[in-house]
């Protein structure tokens, strides 16, 4: 008889009976929009990354849509960012006809390398989009130098990074504006939705307003003072935001726990781990992202995977090589080596808040054979 494989899935939510009755208490009270849920879940998540205000958001992108606005980016604007990211990283200032120009990683910490965003400004920068990628904060202090040098906005994208600490404190707490996305893979979800925290009260109902359809905060339903969209959040996901960052520490326990156990599992293999925090970086873990030696081996691993029956992702192809970037804006292979490199070998492993020890021990054992 053949013996069933145990499936490892590669990421997955990890919701309770407390995001159930948060739920259900929406529901029952009628106010499944605009409501005082979407209220006390913006304070709970200012208060945990200490940023004065927050604005809920339908996505991670729209957030970073909506700060590309307040920015003032538009048409012909040039804006330094990782190619080493999300789409959404880049597209959030395409969108207002914001100019693309990738600077190269740093090739331990894959964030974006604070001298080639130097090297990378010209008169038309208008601003930076930095990422803290897979929940490693990024060198925040050396890009706000630049941007202050040079006048230029920050908006840190953050959707990975919730609960990420940077020179002690958290990401958020900076002054910089940040952006929190909710996904279901993300340490805490909503299904869908993102969270805009900013340390400055103008640009916060700005970000309301604009969120809204561009309503005055207060006004009439029907007054428009701006082009805005609809980009609000539900209370339903709200409440289940609310029940996730209740638990964020025991989540963010049990994800380092996993990242650790990952660690010991697959020390001795011919791959690259993750880099370790240091005095300055404390990371969230969102992914567990490998490195094999070179392409072919990640691809030959990824069918030995699949095979096996365990979910991995190639995260995270480089953005300007992707076909609407190349024939948007004429990129090609060479214009950042250590992203691109890095593009081809890393891989994501399982990884999730409930992945249990015997889910890794078989990822582990897998990729032993494999390699
Ligand atoms: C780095 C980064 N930026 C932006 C986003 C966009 O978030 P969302 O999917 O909620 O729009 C994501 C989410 O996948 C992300 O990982």
């Amino acid at each position: 008889m053949k013996q069933e494989v145990q499936s490892v899935p590669l990421s997955g939510p990890y919701l309770g009976e407390r995001e159930e009755e948060l739920v259900l208490e929406v529901m029952r009270s009628g106010r499944l929009s605009l409501g005082p849920t979407i209220d006390r879940f913006e304070e709970l998540l200012a208060e945990r990354v200490g940023a004065p205000y927050a604005a809920a958001v339908s996505s991670g992108t729209t957030g970073l849509h909506l700060l590309c606005i307040s920015a003032g980016i538009g048409p012909g604007d040039e804006v330094i960012t990782s190619p080493y990211s999300f789409a959404a990283s880049a597209n959030c200032f395409v969108y207002e006809g914001g100019v693309p120009v990738f600077a190269d990683i740093d090739r331990r910490t894959l964030n974006l390398d604070p001298a080639a965003v130097e090297a990378a400004v010209t008169e038309r920068t208008k601003a930076i989009v930095a990422v803290d990628i897979y929940g490693y904060p990024c060198e925040h202090d050396e890009l706000r130098a630049i941007a202050d040098r040079h006048g230029l906005a920050l908006i840190e994208d953050s959707c990975e990074a919730l609960g990420a600490a940077y020179r002690g404190a958290p990401i958020g707490s900076q002054g910089t504006s940040c952006v929190f996305a909710f996904y279901p893979n993300k340490q805490i979800t909503t299904g869908e939705g993102g969270m805009v925290t900013t340390h400055s009260e103008e640009e916060w109902h700005l970000v309301r307003s604009l969120r809204n359809q561009g309503r005055p905060e207060p006004g009439g339903w029907l007054e428009h003072i701006r082009l805005g969209f609809n980009y609000r959040l539900s209370d339903v996901a709200a409440a289940l935001g609310i029940g996730q960052v209740e638990r964020l520490d025991e989540i963010l326990a049990r994800r380092s726990e996993a990242a650790a156990r990952y660690g010991e599992l697959l020390r001795g293999l011919d791959l690259e781990l993750p880099c370790d925090d240091d005095g300055d970086h404390r990371r969230s873990w969102f992914v567990y992202v490998v490195l094999f030696r070179d392409h072919e081996t990640r691809e030959r691993t990824v069918a030995t995977l699949e095979r096996e029956g365990i979910g991995s992702n190639r995260y995270l192809p480089s953005i300007h090589l992707q076909p609407y970037m190349r024939d948007r804006f004429g990129f090609g292979e060479g214009m950042c080596p250590v992203a691109e490199d890095v593009s081809s070998r890393s891989l994501a492993l399982p990884f999730f808040t409930g992945i249990d020890a015997a889910a890794q021990e078989r990822v582990a054992d897998v990729l032993a054979s494999a390699l």
